[in-house]
């Protein structure tokens, strides 16, 4: 029992911490609704679509075929619109070159808003960093994609690629249609694996693998359900949601993935033998560089630096270029005359050989076309997030003071009417060099652009490259009319229903 004494006193301290909660919740929302007039008045002279009393534009970014809706705001508003999660959550919406230009050309730090939600998960690593750490980090992993480095990777896709096309060739016995999302993303995570995380063929885990892939499967989704849900923008909040724990849980799967992961290698550091073959190697691969870099005073990443850049490149290093090869054979499946075309060319490429290697990657230029082609209609990555560090003034004399939040929407760019007449057609010789010399730099940015682009990009084009010719080397690609993907965006381009398609076995030899 509390005494008598007490209990006044203990009631006047729960008065006044009430009172003291209060207050700090009025003194927080005030500055959010100040921070929410500020932005909106900066968007002052950019009319765009109505907005929700609560919700803004979420509804609509919620909604199936959302992509295809800015396309339409896009014509109702040249060069940019006022985009709102919520009230208190407003980008300006950019999908015009030059409006690209004066943004990406400059290295503004990304939008907090949207980029700390990442932090729980892959922390802050190179996607995510700003300033002096960003640019110490970048250039020490930019050896990690030194051609000399990527040489030998050539090899190791064309490995994952065929155990994914004997699986390949099973299911297609069956004569149905299925999809092939899935595959190319353990295919992908595969390669990556033995690629960037230097494992060996003995430290293959296939039910790792697979729990680690459907955790960023539901990573993905999350993160973006947050981003369009103003009630979860709150990290407070958010925790306190199952939504949030549902986060948690998965990020707890995934760090299981990367502390595996450094471990390993941190065991095989400390063998001599494996040492003296890192020495031996001319260029390290990207652990070998995360585990060895010292700065001038002999200091070594921390810790969490060097897990949050694992986390970083395990996630964006393989669930990019699924979305790109799996729209890739989309489009092939699409359209049967240049799925020809692309088969033709690599089966000249390869004469007799059962390979490809390095200097092949070169000739293959229809099929460049293609895969370029792809994304720009169906870019891996639709959406990316800036917060102007000063202020910009855009072609057509509009301008944003510094700390306006950017989402250039790579998706509606691509299909600006002007740049890229008739937007919907396939048309790989857009990216012909006489065309491509023609056009505005900032037209195509489906890696981004400027300090801040991909630096996986030459990566990334050589894995598509060799997955894709030998997937049409083996496979006729066609559509299953019942089941046409639908397009979402999930941080990366999915679609909701996975992507059906029908495979018909080419046999050894053929089309030689
Ligand atoms: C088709 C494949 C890919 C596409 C379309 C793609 C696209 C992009 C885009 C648009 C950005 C800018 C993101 C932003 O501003 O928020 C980016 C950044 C990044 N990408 Fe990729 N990417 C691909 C593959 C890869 C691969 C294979 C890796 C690693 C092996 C990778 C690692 C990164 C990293 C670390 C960053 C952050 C770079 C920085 O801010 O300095 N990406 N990527
Ligand atoms: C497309 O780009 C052109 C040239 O940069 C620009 O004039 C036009 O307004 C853009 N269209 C849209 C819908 O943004
Ligand atoms: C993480 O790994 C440990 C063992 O290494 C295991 O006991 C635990 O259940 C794993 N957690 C998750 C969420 O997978």
């Amino acid at each position: 029992m509390v005494p008598a004494l007490l209990s006044p006193i203990l009631s006047r301290l729960g008065l006044w911490a009430s009172g003291l909660i209060l207050v700090l919740g009025f003194l927080k929302l005030s500055c959010l609704l100040l921070r929410r007039q500020k932005l909106a008045r900066a968007m002052d002279s950019f009319p765009g679509p109505p907005t929700h009393w609560l919700f803004g534009h979420a509804l609509e970014m919620q909604q199936t075929g959302s992509l295809d809706k800015v396309v339409s705001w896009a014509h109702q508003f040249p060069y940019a619109h006022p985009l709102w999660f919520g009230q208190l959550l407003g980008f300006l919406n950019i999908y015009e070159p030059d409006y690209a230009k004066a943004v990406y050309s400059r290295g503004d730090p990304k939008a907090p808003d949207v980029y700390n939600f990442f932090l729980q998960w892959i922390g802050k690593g190179l996607l995510v960093l700003e300033g002096s750490k960003w640019f110490q980090h970048r250039k020490l992993l930019t050896p990690g994609f030194h051609y000399d480095v990527l040489k030998p990777y050539v090899a190791v896709f064309a490995d994952s690629t065929r155990v994914m096309l004997d699986k390949w060739e099973e299911k297609a016995r069956e004569g149905k249609s299925f999809d092939i999302f899935c595959d190319v993303g353990r295919m992908a995570l595969d390669s990556l694996m033995k690629c960037t995380f230097g494992r060996g063929e003995s430290g293959l885990d296939d039910s790792r693998d697979s729990s680690y892939y459907l955790a960023v499967r539901d990573l993905t989704l999350l993160m973006q359900q947050r981003l369009e849900s103003f009630q979860y923008h709150n990290d407070f909040i958010y925790w306190l949601t199952p939504h949030g724990r549902r986060f948690l849980q998965a990020c707890q799967v995934a760090h299981n993935h990367t502390d595996q992961v450094i471990r390993e290698r941190k065991a095989a550091l400390q063998d001599e033998k494996e040492q003296k073959k890192i020495q031996n190697r001319r260029h390290l691969d990207f652990l070998d560089i995360l585990l060895c870099a010292q700065d001038e005073n002999g200091v070594k990443l921390s810790d969490a630096d060097l897990r949050a850049e694992v986390d970083t490149f395990m996630f964006e290093g393989h669930d990019t270029t699924t979305s790109g090869i799996s729209w890739f054979l989309y489009c092939m499946a699409l359209y049967p005359e240049h799925q020809r075309r692309c088969r033709e060319e690599a089966c000249e490429i390869l004469g007799d050989r059962d390979s490809f290697q390095w200097d092949d990657l070169g000739k293959m230029t229809y099929l460049t076309m293609c895969i370029k082609e792809s994304f720009r209609l169906y870019p891996p990555v639709p959406q990316v997030y800036r917060q102007l560090s000063k202020p910009v003034s855009f072609v057509d004399g509009r301008c944003l003071p510094a700390g306006s939040l950017i989402s250039l929407h790579i998706y509606a760019l691509h299909r600006n009417s002007t740049v890229w007449p008739d937007p919907e057609v396939f048309d790989p010789l857009r990216f012909s060099p006489e065309n491509v010399a023609g056009r505005h730099p900032f037209a195509f940015m489906p890696f981004s652009a400027g300090p801040r682009n991909c630096i996986g990009q030459q990566f990334a084009l050589n894995e598509m490259k060799v997955v894709t010719a030998l997937c049409l080397l083996r496979f006729e690609f066609s559509l299953d009319p019942t089941r046409p993907p639908i397009k979402t965006t999930q941080l990366v381009l999915r679609s909701k229903n996975g992507i059906h398609l029908h495979l018909k076995p080419l046999g050894p030899g053929s089309g030689k």
